[in-house]
C-alpha cells in the first residue's frame, strides 16, 4: 500500500518494496508523527486553507489510531512503505476521502524531519533522567566509601586518595555528558515542518504556529537545511559516544577491581555470572559488556558520519539510515546506564584490601619528601633522599612509617618525630583532597 504509482506503469517488485520500506524500524515514531499531523492540520484550518470541519474529523481519527496503537489493539505492520504511510493510509480507511487533504502543504520531507527531531528530543530527556539516577548511585557509593585507596598514574600506585573522591570522578563525567546532551537539545531545537519537499510552499502556512504547538523554539531558517540536516542526530551519538567511553572506562576499573589480583570490590551476584567449566568463577560479564557495546555506539556514529558525508542538497533516501544508527545506540545507552546503576548500588568496596594496597606501595613518599622541602630540603634533594629511602625499605619489606626514627636519619638529620604524623595516609588526605577541594 502506497501513497504514490500514478506516473508509474508497472508496479514496483517485491524486492524493491522490503529493500525500500522502514515501517520496521520508524514503527517507532508512530506518536511523533501523529502529534505532527495534529499540529500541521490545526495550522491549516487557522490558515483558512482546510475548513474546520475537515480538520474536526481528521483530528478525531488521528486521535483513534493513537489510542489504537497505545492499547495494542492496531498494530503498526503490514505491507507499508513507512510509518507516515501507514497512518495516512489507516486515516483514509477510518475517516474517508477528507483524510486525503491531510498531506495539504507537507512533504514526507518535512514530516520525518519533524517526526525525528521531536523523538531525538523527548529520548535525549530520557538519557538525562537515566544518567541522574546513574549519579545518585555513584554519589551515595562514595558516601558508603570514604575509605582510603591508592590512586594510580600509568597503572601503578601513585597517591592516597579515597574511594569517594575516585568515583566521583566519574560523577564529574556524566555531569559533562548530560550537559553535552541538554546542549544539542538546545541547538536542534528548531521545526522544519512547512519546508515541505525542500522549497516551501506556495501556500500560505504558518510555520511559527506549528513550531510553537509541537513545543519547538522557533520554525528553522532554511527550507533545504531543514529537510536535510541530521546533524542533530550525530551530534547526539557524539554524545553517546563519549558517555559510553566513560562508561566503559568505569566498567574496566571494576574488571580490574574485581579481580583477585586487586581484590578492592566485590560485585554482587545479581550483576554477575559463571563460567560452565570452572566452577570456582565468577565473571564480571555485566561490566564486560557495558565496554563491548561502547563499539557499537561508537559504530552508529562512524555509520552515520559515513552516510552524510557526501550526499548533495537536499533530501536524500540515504538519510533513511539515520533512524536504525539513533535507535540501535539509544537502546545500547539506556541499557548499560541501567546495569552500570545495578551494578554501583550494589558493589561492596573491600578497604582492607584498598588500604594494604596504599600501604604497601609508598603511597606517601610525595608527602614524606615535602616533609623534608618544609624543613628547608630542595624538592630535587628530597625526592632523592625518599627515593633511596624507598629502596631501603623494599629490601626490609617495610613502609617509610615502618621505619625508627634513627633509620630515617640515616638518610636525613632533618627528620625528626613529627615526621610520621605528617606522612599518616589520613592525615595526607586532610592536607590534599579535603584542603584543596573546599
Ligand atoms: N522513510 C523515509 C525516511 O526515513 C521517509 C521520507 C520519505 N521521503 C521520500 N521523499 N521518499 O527518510
Amino acid at each position: 500500500m502506497k501513497l504514490w504509482g500514478g506516473r508509474f506503469k508497472k508496479s514496483e517488485s517485491k524486492l524493491m518494496e522490503d529493500f525500500n520500506s522502514s515501517l520496521g524500524f520508524d514503527r517507532r515514531l508512530y506518536k511523533e508523527d501523529i502529534e505532527g499531523s495534529m499540529a500541521h492540520v490545526k495550522m491549516l484550518s487557522k490558515c483558512g486553507i482546510l475548513t474546520q470541519e475537515e480538520v474536526r474529523s481528521i483530528l478525531e481519527g488521528l486521535k483513534s489510531i493513537l489510542k489504537d496503537i497505545e492499547s495494542g489493539k492496531l498494530k503498526v505492520e503490514g505491507d507499508y512503505e513507512d510509518i507516515h504511510s501507514f497512518v495516512e493510509i489507516n486515516l483514509i480507511d477510518r475517516i474517508g476521502q477528507v483524510a486525503k487533504k491531510l498531506h495539504t502543504a507537507r512533504s514526507r520531507n518535512d514530516q520525518v524531519a519533524v517526526d525525528f527531531r521531536l523523538y531525538v528530543k523527548k529520548e535525549a530527556q530520557e538519557v538525562v533522567q537515566s544518567i541522574e539516577i546513574l549519579q545518585t548511585a555513584i554519589k551515595d557509593l562514595g558516601e558508603r566509601n570514604n575509605v582510603i585507596m591508592p590512586g594510580y598514574t600509568h597503572l601503578q600506585r601513585a597517591q592516597v586518595v579515597t574511594f569517594k573522591h575516585y568515583i566521583m570522578a566519574y560523577y564529574s563525567m556524566l555531569s559533562r555528558d548530560k550537559n553535552r546532551i541538554l546542549n544539542a537539545v538546545e541547538i536542534m531545537d528548531e521545526s522544519p515542518l512547512g519546508c515541505c519537499a525542500l522549497a516551501g510552499t506556495t501556500y500560505d502556512i504558518d510555520r511559527y504556529f506549528t513550531a510553537k504547538e509541537l513545543g519547538f523554539r522557533k520554525p528553522v531558517d532554511n527550507f533545504l537545511d531543514g529537510v536535510s540536516d541530521r546533524d542533530y542526530v550525530l551530534e547526539m551519538l557524539s554524545d553517546f559516544s563519549i558517555l559510553m567511553m566513560h562508561l566503559s572506562r568505569l566498567s574496566e576499573e571494576l574488571i580490574l577491581w574485581s579481580s583477585k589480583e586487586f581484590d578492592f570490590v566485590q560485585i554482587d551476584d545479581e550483576f554477575s555470572t559463571g563460567s560452565s567449566i570452572m566452577p570456582q568463577k565468577k565473571n564480571p560479564d555485566a561490566a564486560e559488556l557495558i565496554r563491548g557495546k561502547t563499539g557499537r555506539v561508537y559504530g552508529s556514529l562512524m555509520a552515520l558520519l559515513t552516510t552524510m558525508k557526501g550526499i548533495p542538497l537536499a533530501y536524500n533516501k540515504d538519510m533513511q539510515e539515520d533512524k536504525e544508527q539513533f535507535f540501535n545506540s539509544l537502546d545500547t545507552i539506556l541499557s548499560c546506564l541501567k546495569i552500570m546503576n545495578g551494578i554501583l548500588s550494589t558493589l561492596k568496596v573491600n578497604k582492607d584490601n584498598t588500604f594494604n594496597a596504599v600501604k604497601k606501595g609508598f603511597l606517601n613518599a610525595t608527602e614524606a619528601a615535602d616533609y623534608l622541602v618544609n624543613k628547608g630540603m630542595a624538592f630535587r634533594d628530597a625526592h632523592k633522599v625518599i627515593g633511596e629511602i624507598v629502596l631501603y625499605c623494599e629490601n626490609k619489606n617495610k613502609s617509610i612509617e615502618d621505619l625508627q626514627l634513627e633509620e630515617l636519619k640515616n638518610f636525613s638529620t632533618l627528620f625528626s618525630e613529627d615526621v610520621y604524623e605528617f606522612i599518616d595516609y589520613r592525615n595526607t588526605l586532610n592536607r590534599g583532597i579535603k584542603k584543596n577541594l573546599k
